[in-house]
């Protein structure tokens, strides 16, 4: 599918920002000895360039504290990179030939200015017209602004090319901190430059969410409270913090996958038809809808934390020995979450998350309301679930006359199964995806300064309370399991209709009913 987008160029900052950095750029990997770079960054540009998606003129330079030789740093960044063939191996090695790497400290002028000259003799060598440079901070947010300060002094190309900075999250741990770290931010790059990364804008199905939404006339027409009973967003994980404890403690669930991914897809589950797919026409409508969700409260909302499996083969989130004593640490939360506008009012928009659960699932799901009574005395709701991961697919729950000589329904589904459907399909992994919008300069599928203050105004007040009262103390489920127990009638009270008498299971198969 392909759709165009209109560009503003109503002044020269959006002209730079929508310029397409075409055929010359040095993108700068800043943290390029952590994990992240290792597992995300490096993959996701040789990924790219592997499909020949990168400018044809292009150096990638790394800047870490860690003083590695070139061929640790080479070793390093490939290690995640999945060499099947002869192919892709001699791509590879042409990859990391455009690799560099310049040691030196976050805090101090020397480094930066040794990373600039660098830079320089690499431009020099590829005979750039402009100095188009990306700059990625693979980094914790506690550096982002003392970074942000050396580059913007030694290494911005400033009039004789672009910048443009891509961070990721967290962006704070509340509306506070989050505002303090874009108020320092904010004199450094202008908004236009800044390109704040949730990974799940990046992904295939968020991406085709508006597509499905204003682009078929059938959606279009019953997206609201009059044919919609109620829509989930839920994310499965199947495995614990696994070490990560200490970390995941002082944040949770909620910050760590709700606050920012699960609400990304809501917002453009539950937004207004934009007048274009420009980007900034998106933005707007997202923070319009989120402007019109009401204040979560602790009622509307379930806690959990996991415990021993059953089989007590996989350990509960305490026994992680990076996790304090007593900790009430979520691992686990449903929040009903109600939109105050016409289209919305009434339908409970439920956001689920879990770590150590039954399964590995991103997926939402859209319930119809009741057919009309009557002629039918119990038939099932139509369900429209769109599976974000694994194995991306679209199926449409819907009922039909079971085939032959007889009036029974039955369940059955619209399935659009993307690997049964497309042939040699290649999904773009979700950082390959980003990195190439950055490097066009389009915002659409980033977070804009406002949509994070938003946000986070309305997550702080729930989260405050939950790290302040002891009172609240989330309910145990074992590893593996569905959730805490309380989730059924948690759905049930919000007008979820389970399974119609358990007849339907997705994927059907062929004659299982
Ligand atoms: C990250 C969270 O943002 O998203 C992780 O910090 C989580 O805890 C991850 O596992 C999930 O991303 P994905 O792409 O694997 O669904």
């Amino acid at each position: 599918m392909v759709y165009t987008s209109r560009r503003r160029s109503s002044s020269l900052e959006n002209k730079i920002a929508a310029l397409d950095i075409q055929d010359e750029v040095v993108i700068v990997v800043l943290g390029a000895s952590g994990d992240l770079a290792k597992k995300k960054t490096y993959p996701a540009l040789f990924g790219l360039f592997k499909n020949d998606l990168l400018p044809p003129n292009i150096r990638i330079v790394g800047y870490a504290r860690t003083k590695m030789s070139d061929e640790d740093y080479k070793t390093r960044i490939s290690s995640y990179f999945k060499l099947n063939d002869d192919e892709t191996k001699a791509k590879a090695e042409v990859f990391l030939s455009k690799c560099s790497y310049v040691s030196g400290q976050y805090d101090t002028d020397d480094g930066y200015i040794e990373l600039n000259n660098h830079i320089r003799a690499l431009e020099a060598e590829m005979k750039v017209s402009r100095r188009d440079r990306l700059f990625y901070l693979a980094l914790p947010p506690s550096v982002f602004a003392e970074v942000s300060i050396h580059l913007r002094k030694h290494v911005y190309p400033g009039e004789e090319g672009s910048a443009r900075v891509i961070i990721e999250k967290p962006f704070g741990h509340d509306l506070e901190s989050s505002q303090k770290l874009q108020s320092q931010l904010a004199p450094i790059w202008q908004e236009n430059e800044v390109f704040r990364i949730d990974h799940y804008l990046g992904k295939e199905m968020v991406k085709n969410i508006l597509i499905l939404r204003f682009g078929n006339m059938f959606f279009s027409s019953s997206w609201n409270n009059k044919y919609i009973s109620n829509v989930q967003i839920s994310f499965k994980e199947p495995f614990g913090t696994q070490g990560r404890g200490g970390y995941f403690d002082s944040i949770g669930i909620i910050r760590d996958v709700m606050q920012n991914h699960l609400l990304q897809v809501l917002s453009l589950v539950a937004m207004e038809r934009p007048v274009s797919f420009e980007a900034e026409d998106i933005r707007d409508e997202k923070v319009k809808l989120l402007k019109a969700i009401a204040p979560i409260t602790i009622d509307d909302t379930i806690l959990g934390q996991y415990d021993k499996s059953e089989d007590n083969k996989d350990p509960a989130y305490i026994d992680d020995p990076t996790v304090p004593d007593g900790s009430r640490a979520v691992t686990f939360a449903a929040l009903h979450l109600q939109i105050n506008n016409e289209r919305w009012e009434g339908v409970p928009f439920i956001l689920r998350a879990g770590k150590a659960l039954d399964e590995a699932k991103v997926e939402i799901r859209i319930q119809f309301k009741d057919v009309a009574k009557g002629i039918f005395q119990n038939i099932p709701r139509n369900e429209l679930v769109i599976r974000v991961q694994p194995e991306e697919a679209i199926y449409l729950k819907m009922n039909s006359k079971y085939p032959g000589l007889t009036t029974r329904t039955v369940i059955t589904d619209l399935d659009l199964t993307y690997h049964s459907r497309y042939e040699n399909l290649r999904i773009p992994e979700a950082y390959e995806a980003l990195i190439l919008d950055a490097l066009k300069g389009d915002h659409s599928n980033f977070v804009r300064d406002d949509e994070l203050d938003v946000s986070w105004q309305l997550f702080t007040p729930l989260l405050h309370q939950i790290d302040e009262d002891k009172s609240i103390v989330p309910e145990k489920y074992p590893y593996g399991s569905r959730g805490p127990a309380s989730m059924t009638k948690f759905l049930r009270d919000r007008g979820f209709v389970r399974d119609h008498e358990g007849l339907y299971q997705w994927p059907v198969t062929k004659g299982s009913i």
